[in-house]
């Protein structure tokens, strides 16, 4: 019996078992390739997309937790923190490789639409599970910061 999810506002019939990873229906069902998948263990946050607006690791999250939600990914996150985010870390060429970068925007996107003036230790917790094997963590916490200025 297929699953319907919403993802991007999109409705998606999904024939899986229901304990199939979110990442895995993200990408091979639905053929999102955006978000990305890391280490598979809730380690890295390179697969981070947002349920029901609240970012979480959709290489844990089951099928299953996500029915009946509103899944948003990288291709669809339009918010105007999305936007203020985009533009800063474009702005700031934050990304090197690239690889864990649209995990990043999806938490960075996800704090500024709850608070748009964080401290820097508001940062540091929201952004503690996103790894960058780049180490572009500087650059990150000045786009958000930058970010922020278009909203408040
Ligand atoms: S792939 Fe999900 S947290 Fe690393
Ligand atoms: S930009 Fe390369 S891992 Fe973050």
């Amino acid at each position: 019996m297929p699953v319907t999810i919403k993802v991007n506002g999109v409705d998606h019939p999904i024939d899986a078992t229901p304990d199939t990873p979110l990442l895995w229906v993200i990408r091979d069902h639905i053929q999102m390739t955006g978000t990305k998948f890391g280490c598979g263990m809730s380690l890295c946050g390179s697969c981070t997309v947002h349920l029901d607006g609240q970012p979480i690791r959709s290489c844990v999250t089951p099928l299953s937790a996500a029915a009946g939600k509103s899944i948003t990914t990288i291709e669809g996150v339009n918010s105007p923190a999305a936007k203020a985010i985009q533009q800063a870390w474009t702005e700031l060429e934050v990304a090197q490789c690239g690889y864990c970068q649209s995990g990043q925007i999806m938490s960075a996107t996800a704090l500024l639409e709850q608070n748009t003036d964080p401290t820097d230790e508001e940062i540091n917790t929201a952004m503690a599970g996103n790894i960058c094997r780049c180490a572009t963590y500087v650059r990150i916490r000045k786009a958000i910061k930058q970010a922020a200025t278009q909203l408040t």
